[in-house]
């Protein structure tokens, strides 16, 4: 609601993001229901209340017609949405092609797909073509609603063209972009055929934001080595113009889950929860089904400990909630067929009449029903002194760690939870989103005192 809510006395913020916070759904022909998107994108910019926000995006959808688009279009404005319509082809060429079997493997460092590398390659300059063609529907839109001092913020592998469609429409509109997706060593990127470029596109933003400083390095490193160009502590220098490039780590709306355990629906599931798996430990796990995450190699190392642990049989349960996602991608399908045979091989293995050691749901949760179980489990990320830190890749150290945080001491849990907790409420969504538009501000500042220089 936070995100509906007129703020007429902030600054307005064009948030451009290939995913709306909503999604329209298709009920029949002509009707849409409308969903909370998943995904991280969506949970880290939902908790941004500082300004006037405006989100720019695909409703996920293709809508056709001029008046199915007018009613979404009048829906998703309640929501303070705009939709960028997209044409079926686009969204299988754009969205399911170049960013996610391109851009999407090879920035998390899954390489191009190798399958068929020759009809991949082929493909690649269509792909391409209706990438750049997306973007500048996306650029359209918002030219469309852009005023005068307004912040754009673009997101993501999705728009790495839209700073410089941006920038042709108006060279004084303030554009930021960042990346929710690693950016990947040089050598990886010198491998894409359009590796300049997106490069280049990129660099017409004003500000470029990575998550971590090693992202930022492996930019700054591309813009060197492949173009050519300056790389200075500050960014990225061509011909005097200089890209500002840092590394802004995200956070979530800490407060918003906090407040949410006080209220009484999340209190009685979190006791059908606690009843429901009296005597058994909970370990939980909460992803979209993508093969980035993980899901395989984390169940394969749960078997592993149940195989080397009988003594934890019956007493432990691994709840995992696999959100379906780009489920039009075949990569996607196949990594779902394999969850599904690795799950029911385990739970015939290790599974009673009254117990099995794995619950797989398909399906997203509800934030009350994720609130509850987050409160009955404890979450624990890539959070340094506090989490456990395993090497995915080596099921071996994953059992062991597994079998080392089932049995830690409760004094010592209580201290890496402290640690967590401190560091989840301290580096929020807000400051996150706060941080990158000051720095926004402040580079285009700095950029104006020296042409005036
Ligand atoms: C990743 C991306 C996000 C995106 C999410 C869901 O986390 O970095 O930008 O929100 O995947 O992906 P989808 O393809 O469903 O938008």
């Amino acid at each position: 609601r936070a995100f509906t809510e007129e703020q007429p006395f902030r600054q307005r913020l064009l948030v451009v993001a290939n995913r709306l916070p909503v999604s329209a759904v298709r009920e029949g022909v002509d009707s849409y229901h409308l969903e909370i998107s998943v995904g991280g994108l969506v949970s880290a910019l939902l908790g941004v209340k500082e300004f006037d926000t405006r989100w720019i995006g695909w409703p996920g959808v293709n809508v056709n017609d001029d008046a199915g688009q007018e009613a979404l279009t009048k829906a998703l404005a309640e929501m303070r949405c705009v939709p960028v319509f997209l044409d079926e082809d686009i969204v299988n060429q754009y969205y399911n092609g170049y960013c996610n079997n391109i851009l999407w493997p090879l920035f998390h460092y899954l390489g191009l797909p190798h399958e068929d590398r020759l009809a991949t390659t082929r493909s690649f300059q269509s792909q391409f073509d209706a990438y750049k063609k997306a973007n500048q529907m996306f650029a359209d839109v918002v030219n469309k609603y852009y005023e005068e001092g307004d912040i754009v913020w673009c997101h993501d592998y999705h728009l790495m063209f839209l700073p410089k469609c941006l920038k042709e429409y108006n060279s004084n509109m303030k554009v930021g972009w960042f990346l929710h997706t690693p950016f990947p060593s040089s050598e990886l990127h010198r491998t894409l055929p359009s590796r300049s470029e997106l490069l280049r596109a990129v660099l017409a933003a004003d500000l470029v934001g990575f998550h971590t400083y090693d992202y930022a390095r492996h930019f700054v490193s591309a813009c060197t080595r492949i173009l050519g160009l300056e790389g200075t502590p500050d960014g990225v220098e061509d011909q005097g113009k200089l890209t500002r490039v840092a590394a802004f780590p995200i956070g979530i709306d800490s407060e918003r889950f906090i407040r949410a355990l006080e209220l009484p629906e999340v209190q009685d599931r979190m006791r059908e929860m606690q009843e429901r798996f009296a005597g058994r430990k909970v370990m939980l796990g909460i992803d979209r089904l993508d093969m980035i995450k993980g899901i395989p190699q984390k169940i394969l190392a749960f078997e592993q400990f149940l195989e080397e642990n009988p003594h934890w049989h019956d007493k432990v349960v691994l709840l995992q909630i696999a959100v379906p996602t780009r489920t039009d991608c075949p990569e996607y399908q196949k990594l779902t067929s394999q969850v599904h045979e690795i799950v029911g091989r385990i739970n015939g293995r290790f599974g009673t009449l009254t117990a099995v050691p794995i619950h797989h749901l398909d399906r997203s949760l509800d934030f009350h029903a994720l609130c509850a179980l987050y409160a009955v489990t404890g979450a624990a990320q890539s959070l340094g002194a506090g989490a456990l830190l395993v090497n995915p890749w080596n099921i071996t150290e994953v059992a062991a760690s597994i079998g080392y945080a089932l049995d830690m001491p409760a004094d010592e849990r209580e201290k890496r939870h402290q640690f967590n907790f401190k560091h989840v409420t301290t580096h929020t969504s807000q400051e996150w989103a706060a941080t990158f538009v000051s720095e926004l501000n402040d580079t285009i500042v700095e950029a104006q005192l020296r042409t005036k220089q």
